[in-house]
């Protein structure tokens, strides 16, 4: 049995979405995944930077590839494909990625999921990267700084990225500052554009 859901009404500039999300994410503790990998099960909350993220977004995205890492609940992407994109959702948390399939279901949205660990990416995501990148809130440790910050470098795409002030965010935007230019859009949301793009 899984854990104990809440329905919460989430709104984006006018796209309204039902999202089921647990109702208590300490009741997904387990011990046993966190000696492996401290994997704590933080996928279970809508953090308010993928408020700020999804609110940054354009109106309209229409064939444009989006990939989202770290999605947990997942409302930039939910947001993006509402708004035509065709978008990839990833974590590395499988229960994040079915719940995340349950809520496009229900609110009628297309997207694509797919298990992403950030230490170890795949080689056919590297070969064939997406238009737009979003994360939200992905650089809560120190020790995600520096997966993020190659596996963003390997991407080489515009990314949104959103964070809430935290130690770790700023570390990777420094960290990054040498490979993209920032715009910062208010809000937590620094739009990094690589440095040379567009390509001439
Ligand atoms: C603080 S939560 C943010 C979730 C969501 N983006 C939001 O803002 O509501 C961090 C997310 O990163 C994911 N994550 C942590 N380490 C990861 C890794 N090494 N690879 C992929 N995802 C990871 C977690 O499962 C979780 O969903």
């Amino acid at each position: 049995m899984g854990p104990e859901l809440v329905e919460e009404l989430v709104e984006v500039g006018g796209d309204r979405f039902a999202l089921l999300r647990p109702a208590d994410p300490a009741d997904l503790l387990d011990e046993a995944a966190f000696a492996v990998d401290e994997f704590l099960p933080y996928w279970a909350e809508l953090w308010p930077a993928a408020r700020s993220l999804a609110s940054v977004l354009p109106d309209r995205l229409e064939g444009v590839r989006v990939l989202e890492l770290g999605c947990g609940l997942g409302l930039p992407s939910l947001v993006a494909a509402r708004r035509g994109a065709e978008v990839v959702a990833t974590d590395w948390a499988d229960q994040a990625l079915e719940l995340l399939a349950t809520n496009a279901a229900r609110n009628g949205v297309r997207l694509a999921r797919r298990n992403l660990d950030w230490t170890r990416p795949p080689a056919d995501l590297v070969a064939a990267p997406p238009d737009l990148v979003v994360a939200a809130d992905v650089a809560y440790e120190q020790r995600n700084v520096e997966p993020l910050a190659a596996l963003l470098e390997a991407l080489g795409a515009v990314t949104l990225l959103a964070d809430p002030g935290r130690k770790a965010g700023g570390a990777l935007l420094g960290r990054l500052g040498a490979s993209f230019e920032r715009d910062d859009l208010g809000g937590g949301v620094s739009r990094l554009r690589p440095r040379g793009w567009p390509p001439r």
